[in-house]
């Protein structure tokens, strides 16, 4: 028993230090406690020994060894270790590529109830990836895991920042890529202490959550705001009384101070304020529970656009706590509150969808907002320590984690993994595999409605194309023309056309590759300005070779053409002048 004990207890100071820093030297220390854990058996401990040397978490990343642990515990049964494997198989990470094998894997893990499995699967039902589209099947997995993460989620906004896209910061090195720079927060820290009151409530929001890179610090954003009230601040009023209504290792839980606080900040027409005293009167919490009371508070914050409120109304209307239940109502609350991003709010939205309350039932709509809830999960914090493994110049461990987001559906993770792969700075893709996978990775990152990579794939064509489509892609294309009116993917559809402008395919269709840039203009806004400068270009490609088919087989028509070709630079130039006035019709603001 002494043994069992000694073994949990380095697992949980292990697991927990990991939890709660990036500090390498402590996480390595940490690493050694879980390999005691692990001698002494415990399954736990290997598991998270093996994703560190799957990974590259301060462990030398063997890949080789981790499939050998993973094996040992799918043995076992662990969920988790069937994911790994599934990870393994399905993106060739020291194996050849087995969909078949990776498949069972997942299955068995999401049977076995890992919510990150059930994410992978539910991706591939949705998008019809190595198994066909089954909109229903990734509805239920895709509500599993939903259900999960919105109970987790602490604050109703979800993680802040942290989802780098590298290709912008490829191209932008100055603009702010989500993560606290080190100097930044030296800056804001220097303001507050000068007592900037805008710095003081940021810092203190920044330590109490814990986010952008930084760690949480309940200490710290207690004296942040405690300063900043006394700069009378009525946002650190609010602050403070979610502190003491939380409780943390800084303050104890004490809901009639978190009540004071509320009220004073409410009193002075505080958004945040007049939401958490609502809060407070729906839950009983510091006074007698009153919906009606908490109803009233909703809708003032609601009317100072306070997103939360917003929700909390939508909540009201469709429980019928306080007011009348009103489906319509609730509704449009839910939707007002999804559009600035409130992630419960598309958990809602998603039952209603899912359901048909209210609205048309649409599988697909409910796919699409349960996805959204689904990338709030804990695990998309990877994103974090991929972009920092990446900054280090730790390619492999970054591209591997990516490739796992990718995996899970996340559309940045999949332009990522394909960046990094175009880069070819990995060694763990083989050479004859890293442009096909940049290049499915590319498309499933187009899919889901990235137009701009869609744009860079027709821009800029790299030397790979060539061999690429002959190889891979040139079935998959015939068949998906001959379905042309069946295509839903707008990255698909362009890239089609793309490969039909430049004749990989069989043989120069015009007509049908305008027709795809046709479909992709109808289904997206944003594509207008790209799309129509891609059209335009296509309908001189054609008239020229018009031209020249004309000129060899009609005799009659060879004056006239000629004529034109004559004029030719005129046409160029009057066609020039139109891409110029949409340009500056559509040009960003
Ligand atoms: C990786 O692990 C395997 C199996 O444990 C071992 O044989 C191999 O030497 C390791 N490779 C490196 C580079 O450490
Ligand atoms: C605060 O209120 C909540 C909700 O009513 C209750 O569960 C909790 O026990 C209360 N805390 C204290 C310290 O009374
Ligand atoms: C890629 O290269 C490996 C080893 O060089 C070879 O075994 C494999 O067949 C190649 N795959 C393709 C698709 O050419």
């Amino acid at each position: 028993r002494n043994q069992t004990q000694e073994r949990d207890n380095l697992y949980r100071t292990g697991s927990n230090i990991l939890k709660g820093t990036r500090d390498k030297t402590k996480r390595k220390q940490a690493y050694q406690l879980l390999m005691k854990a692990a001698d002494l058996g415990s399954t736990r401990a290997m598991e998270k020994i093996a994703y560190a040397l799957l990974f590259g978490d301060q462990l030398p990343q063997n890949i080789t060894a981790a499939k050998i642990l993973y094996e040992a515990l799918a043995e076992e049964g662990s969920p988790r270790a069937h994911t790994a494997l599934g990870f393994i198989h399905a993106t060739g990470t020291g194996v050849y590529p087995n969909q078949a094998k990776a498949l069972v894997y997942y299955t068995f893990a999401a049977i076995g109830g890992n919510h990150v499995a059930q994410m992978i699967l539910s991706y591939r039902y949705s998008a019809g990836i190595s198994i066909p589209h089954n909109c229903e099947a990734a509805l239920i997995q895709y509500r599993n895991v939903a259900k999960h993460v919105a109970n987790k989620l602490t604050f109703a906004g979800g993680i802040l920042g942290g989802k780098v896209r590298l290709t912008e910061r490829h191209e932008n090195p100055y603009s702010s890529d989500g993560v606290l720079d080190l100097d930044l927060y030296q800056y804001s820290k220097f303001l507050a202490e000068k007592g900037e009151v805008q710095a003081q409530v940021t810092l203190g929001q920044l330590h109490l959550v814990g986010g952008r890179g930084l760690e949480q610090d309940p200490y710290k954003a207690f004296y942040y705001f405690s300063k900043a009230v006394k700069a009378g601040s009525t946002y650190a009023l609010a602050f403070l009384g979610k502190m003491y209504s939380e409780g943390s290792e800084a303050v104890p839980q004490d809901n009639e101070t978190a009540f004071k606080y509320f009220k004073m900040a409410a009193d002075r027409g505080n958004p945040l304020g007049l939401n958490d005293l609502g809060l407070a009167y729906l839950h009983g919490k510091g006074v007698p529970v009153s919906y009606t009371v908490a109803f009233q508070y909703f809708q003032k914050a609601a009317e100072k656009k306070w997103i939360d409120a917003q929700y909390q109304l939508g909540l009201m209307h469709y429980y019928g706590l306080g007011v009348r239940q009103d489906y319509a109502l609730a509704y449009k609350y839910f939707h007002l509150a999804s559009q600035s991003g409130h992630v419960l709010a598309f958990y809602q939205l998603a039952h209603m969808y899912a359901t048909g309350t209210r609205v048309a039932r649409s599988c697909h709509t409910a796919v699409e907002l349960y996805k959204n809830v689904c990338e709030q999960g804990s695990w998309s914090e990877k994103f974090l320590s991929a972009y920092f493994a990446f900054r280090e110049g730790d390619i492999d461990s970054s591209l591997l984690q990516y490739m796992l987001l990718s995996e899970m559906g996340y559309e940045v993770a999949q332009s990522n993994a394909a960046f990094i792969l175009e880069s070819k700075q990995s060694t763990i893709v083989r050479e004859n595999q890293t442009y096909p996978l940049a290049q499915l990775l590319w498309i499933r990152a187009a899919n889901q409605g990235n137009l701009f990579y869609t744009v860079i794939i027709i821009k800029y064509p790299s030397p790979y194309y060539t061999w690429y489509t002959k190889n891979l892609y040139s079935t998959h294309i015939l068949c998906s023309g001959k379905q042309a009116n069946k295509i839903h993917g707008l990255g698909e559809v362009r890239l089609i056309a793309y490969y039909w402008e430049q004749g990989f395919i069989v043989s120069l269709d015009v007509h049908l590759a305008k027709r795809f840039y046709d479909m992709a203009l109808q289904s997206s806004q944003e594509a207008y300005a790209p799309v129509l400068l891609a059209l335009a270009k296509l309908e001189v490609v054609h008239f020229f070779s018009e031209i020249q088919r004309a000129s060899f087989t009609l005799v009659w028509q060879h004056r006239i053409l000629n004529m034109f070709r004559f004029y030719w630079d005129l046409l160029v130039i009057a066609l020039l002048t139109v891409f110029l006035l949409v340009l500056i019709a559509y040009r960003p603001t």
